[in-house]
């Protein structure tokens, strides 16, 4: 997911310096080649010696370092580079940024950088956020270009709680990976159904398929990196909500149904990925159904459950809407007859037997003028891939 990028890690003083050496090693493993400046004062918090172990690569301190054949690196360091992050990002270096004071070689650095993109992961105490001077210097280098990466909120090293801590390792590295996605749906608003669901028996048994959830979260994580704004109304998954998208967690098929139509007036898109179960057990009882003997099995009945693509698909103004069928057999004729029976403009069909629970998936995209392969990758490949699909359909 980075490979082939080249990044400049900025690490300046403060406690969370610790855990850039874990984004470094994540970034390292999605392909990223990385470069490592530190400002003097980081020093004082973790050692160059960690950074240089890690990257395998040369750290720079020192506007100064006779080791870079010309004497330049500031100017080198950046020319390269597809982006420059900067984590931690002290009070003292924002300011420093934000009036383009350039006094050592990180600061010099981002000076001289051109056009590569400068993006911040602030750290500081609350108080040293809040104030007016911070906050200041925070939208000076919003208006200069800058993406400014959290902070998040919670406790904090020195005892207090509040905003300026840094985000985390892993929520960094989804805005990294997201900061080089193409924003094909900036302003968009899109709503995801993913994984199964749930249909009581009694309060300890239930009927439910094997839908891991793996592609509608993808799709819900690419269409987040594209820019939209995403809500992702989930059957029970073992997944934790991607970055930055708000989750919605239901269990039955009804539960599913009342929320998408509570949700569904906001949404320029839906995206129907959710294995929802067809019927609902009509007859479920409030306490556990004991077994009487061992050959008596109990009287299920079933209801059919709302279909929630149709019933969104002929909303009138409703959003643009794009189905999922996951078929063991005769995929192209049950996908093209599905696409026509639930008046959705775009259909995706996978095998069910290859697709669910799989982390690769084979999708075939069904639509007016006929059908379209595409060959077995990623789901998140392939969802960003349909993602660029829908946005041009728009
Ligand atoms: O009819 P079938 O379940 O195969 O249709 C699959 C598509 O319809 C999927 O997009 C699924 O999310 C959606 N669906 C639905 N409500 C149902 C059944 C299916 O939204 N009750």
């Amino acid at each position: 997911m980075l490979s082939n990028k080249k990044l400049v890690f900025g690490i300046t003083g403060g406690i969370a310096a610790y855990k850039t050496a874990e984004l470094l090693r994540r970034s390292q493993d999605l392909g990223a080649r990385i470069d490592v400046v530190m400002t003097e004062s980081a020093t004082r918090f973790i050692s160059p010696v960690t950074f240089q172990a890690l990257s395998g690569r040369t750290v720079y301190t020192d506007l100064w370092d006779a080791r870079v054949p010309n004497n330049m690196a500031h100017i080198q360091l950046s020319r390269d580079a597809d982006a420059i992050l900067i984590a931690p990002a002290s009070t003292n270096f924002m300011a420093k940024l934000a009036n383009g004071l350039a006094d050592d070689l990180l600061s010099t650095l981002c000076i001289a950088r051109g056009h590569c993109p400068l993006l911040i992961a602030p750290a500081m105490n609350r108080e040293m956020w809040l104030h007016p001077a911070t906050q200041r210097n925070v939208e000076q280098l919003r208006r200069d270009g800058v993406h400014i990466l959290g902070p998040g909120s919670g406790d904090q090293a020195c005892g207090e709680t509040g905003d300026g801590r840094m985000l985390e390792p892993a929520q960094l590295l989804a805005e990294l990976t997201a900061f080089f996605q193409p924003k094909l749906l900036a302003g968009k608003r899109v709503l995801i159904t993913a994984g199964p669901t749930s249909e009581p028996i009694d309060p300890v048994r239930v009927i439910s398929n094997r839908s891991s959830g793996k592609m509608g979260y993808a799709i819900a994580r690419a269409a987040q990196e594209a820019g939209a704004q995403v809500t992702l109304v989930s059957g029970p998954v073992a997944l934790n909500a991607p970055y930055q998208v708000s989750r919605i967690n239901v269990e039955t098929a009804r539960q599913m149904h009342a929320t998408v139509m509570s949700q569904v007036h906001h949404a320029d898109i839906f995206i129907s990925v959710a294995a929802v179960a067809d019927w609902y057990v009509s007859n479920a009882s409030d306490i556990k159904i004991k077994k009487t003997s061992e050959q008596a099995t109990p009287d299920l009945q079933f209801s059919p459950n709302p279909d929630i693509l149709a019933e969104v698909a002929a909303l009138k103004d409703g959003p643009y809407c794009v189905g999922f069928a996951a078929e063991t057999d005769n995929l192209i004729e049950h996908a093209q007859a599905k696409r026509q029976r639930k008046n959705v403009p775009l259909l995706v069909a996978n095998l069910a037997q290859r697709a669910m629970n799989a982390d690769d998936t084979e999708l075939v995209l069904f639509d007016e003028q006929g059908h379209t392969q595409w060959p077995a990758q990623d789901k998140l490949l392939a969802a960003r891939q349909l993602v660029k699909n829908i946005a041009q359909r728009l």
